[in-house]
């Protein structure tokens, strides 16, 4: 099994939208990473339902929803509506995680949580076989563009081993910084989804960009 590929369309050119999420289309890449920011929960505002639902006329991949804001609860039928097949929520933003992964389920949604650099792993120990993803932030959330936090990798060895030791089946997704530079070490450390926006739209060509971290997980 290879790398799942998530380009980060905050990176895309908003004036041709269209155009990149054809490429994506056109791309090995598997899914569109798509960012909502609320400047709330990060100091960032990006785009919300009417943009989500816009990219989900045009894509022929699934839309993997990033929801960076405060009361997620709130939106999930929304976001579902505007074509969400997989919606991750933050941590941080969730006072009642296990209520909001049901609701994501209940929705026909597969369910992701994000943790910030500064949230250890350890407290996902309880929750780990409920998650089909866990998105580990290897920036702070708010801005494409950041530089990669290497304790990362360390981050996702630790994760690798909750997971197992709960016999559980959640994938593990890295966001921020991803380049075919730490792609290897972070499939190596565990990873096995691989958000990137930058990198790929900030190539000059961005399929083969995408080529370079589809790479074989190892067993
Ligand atoms: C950051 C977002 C990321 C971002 C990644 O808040 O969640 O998905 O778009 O962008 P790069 O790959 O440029 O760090
Ligand atoms: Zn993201």
């Amino acid at each position: 099994m290879k790398t799942i590929i998530a380009p980060s369309v905050l990176a895309a050119d908003f004036a041709n939208l269209q155009r990149d999420v054809e490429m994506i289309n056109d791309s090995q890449a598997d899914w569109f990473h798509i960012d909502i920011m609320d400047g709330a929960f990060v100091p960032n505002i990006s785009f919300g339902l009417p943009v989500c639902a816009a990219i989900h006329k045009h894509a022929q991949k699934p839309l993997d929803v990033h929801l960076m804001i405060e009361n997620p609860d709130q939106y999930l039928e929304a976001f579902k509506k505007a074509g969400a097949e997989l919606i991750s929520v933050h941590y941080e933003a969730c006072t009642h995680l296990h209520r909001s992964i049901q609701k994501i389920k209940e929705l026909g949604c597969k369910a992701g949580v994000a943790i910030n650099p500064h949230t250890p792993v350890s407290l996902l120990e309880d929750i780990i076989t409920e998650l089909d993803y866990v998105c580990i932030m290897s920036v702070n959330p708010g801005f494409g563009g950041q530089k990669f936090i290497e304790k990362t990798y360390d981050k996702v060895r630790d994760l690798k081993n909750i997971i197992d030791r709960n016999n559980a089946h959640t994938l593990i997704q890295i966001d921020g910084g991803v380049d075919d530079k730490n792609a290897d070490k972070l499939v190596e450390a565990g990873a096995s989804i691989l958000v990137a926006g930058s990198y790929v739209f900030g190539n000059e060509d961005p399929k083969s960009a995408i080529e370079k971290i589809k790479i074989e997980i190892p067993q």
